[in-house]
């Protein structure tokens, strides 16, 4: 496969985070097509300002999936991530995972996913945990594939977690 995984590098990076980022928070909006670009990326910005998490961190690591090492077709952004709530043991949470329009349906969010394992077990832990829109049905199908474990539902979101 003329696919290959590498970390975040450089500001060029930084904007495609930035620009999946926003695409994937949209996914979160209810009734989206009735926003403007406009009032989106404002209420994007203030979900940020409102968040203090900071992806620069060094408890973060972001893959960026290429195709042939010339074209960035998605990304993973991962935090390993204290005890909380549900989640008893230091875990590795996925924040976002997000593959381009024309790359879907081959099984490159799958290879994401499995970096995300790979990268877990490198930081000497055994959990993943993340979560999911209700209405997501795409990536609750790939979660639920990979073995994860719905261990929460609150509002609309689903809560789960995998023990490798
Ligand atoms: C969800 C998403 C990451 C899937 O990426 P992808 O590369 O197309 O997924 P894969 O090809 O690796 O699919 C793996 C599995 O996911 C499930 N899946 C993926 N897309 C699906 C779809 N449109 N409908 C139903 N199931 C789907 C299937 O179980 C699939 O396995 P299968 O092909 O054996 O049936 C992608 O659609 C995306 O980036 N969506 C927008 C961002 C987003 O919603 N991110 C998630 C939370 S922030």
């Amino acid at each position: 496969m003329p696919f290959n995984i590498r970390e975040l590098e450089n500001e060029n990076d930084w904007n495609f985070f930035t620009d999946l980022d926003f695409l994937s928070f949209i996914t979160t909006i209810q009734d989206v097509d009735q926003f403007s670009e406009k009032e989106l990326r404002q209420k994007y910005k203030e979900f940020e300002e409102s968040d203090s998490l900071n992806p620069r961190d060094s408890n973060h690591r972001i893959f960026i999936l290429w195709e042939n090492n010339t074209t960035r077709a998605g990304l993973i952004w991962l935090c390993n991530r204290d005890p909380f709530w549900r989640f008893n043991d230091q875990h590795v949470w996925v924040y976002n995972l997000h593959i381009i329009p024309q790359f879907r349906k081959q099984g490159l969010a799958r290879k994401l996913m499995i970096k995300a394992e790979d990268w877990c077990l490198e930081q000497g832990l055994d959990t993943l945990a993340l979560h999911a829109i209700e209405d997501n049905l795409p990536v609750r199908k790939l979660y639920e594939s990979l073995d994860y474990k719905l261990v929460e539902t609150h509002n609309e979101s689903c809560f789960y977690e995998k023990k490798l």
